[in-house]
């Protein structure tokens, strides 16, 4: 009975030391330092979709969509994966189109001799593609101009 009693406690005090979800991830950090709440796993519930053509745009400003898989392309604080086939230096030998001019310039407007820190993080903007289906129902028709 005694034992018993303590493998519940021991029980109930490792459930509350560590908060549900119980998921195995790696704690990721900020540049400074600090604990940063979030997961670096992909998540687990979409397939990647296969590395395919560019996607056609759907309006001429539009982000291309990321048309092959990105996983492991990390982007870090010295080194860019995306900028090594990208890059203006590069993309001839990797057949990867060239990141747009407009990628140099700041914010406002002032032209740089490398990629604007404002565009560093490619994915904010180029979204890879999975087989997830829409959250919500929409009716959007490609623009105009590219019909
Ligand atoms: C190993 C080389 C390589 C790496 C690394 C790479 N790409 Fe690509 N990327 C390509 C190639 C090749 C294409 C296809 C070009 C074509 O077929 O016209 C492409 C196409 C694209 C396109 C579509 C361009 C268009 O005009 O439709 C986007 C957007 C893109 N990549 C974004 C990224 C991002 C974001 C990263 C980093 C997370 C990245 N790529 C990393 C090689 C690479
Ligand atoms: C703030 C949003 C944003 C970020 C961040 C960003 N892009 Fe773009 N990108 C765009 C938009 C919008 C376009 C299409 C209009 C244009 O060319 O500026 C584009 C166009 C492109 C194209 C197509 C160029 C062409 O000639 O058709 C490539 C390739 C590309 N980006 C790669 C990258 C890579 C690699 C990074 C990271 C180093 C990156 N982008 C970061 C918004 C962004």
């Amino acid at each position: 009975m005694k034992t018993r009693l303590f493998a519940l406690a021991l029980a109930a005090s490792l459930i509350s030391a560590c908060p549900l979800p119980v998921v195995a991830t790696e704690q990721i950090h900020s540049l400074r330092g600090a604990d940063i709440n979030a997961s670096e796993a992909e998540s687990e519930a979409f397939r990647r979709e296969k590395d395919r053509a560019p996607i056609p745009r759907d309006f001429v400003q539009q982000p291309p969509l990321v048309p092959h898989t990105v996983q492991g392309y990390s982007i870090t604080l010295n080194f860019n994966k995306c900028m090594d086939c990208h890059s203006w230096t590069r993309y001839k030998e990797t057949g990867a189109t060239k990141v747009s001019l407009t990628h140099f310039k700041t914010r406002e407007g002032q032209e740089l001799s490398n990629i604007s820190p404002r565009r560093y993080f490619c994915m904010q903007c180029h979204i890879p593609q999975t087989d997830a289906k829409p959250l919500v129902a929409n009716n959007f028709k490609r623009a105009d101009g590219l019909k």
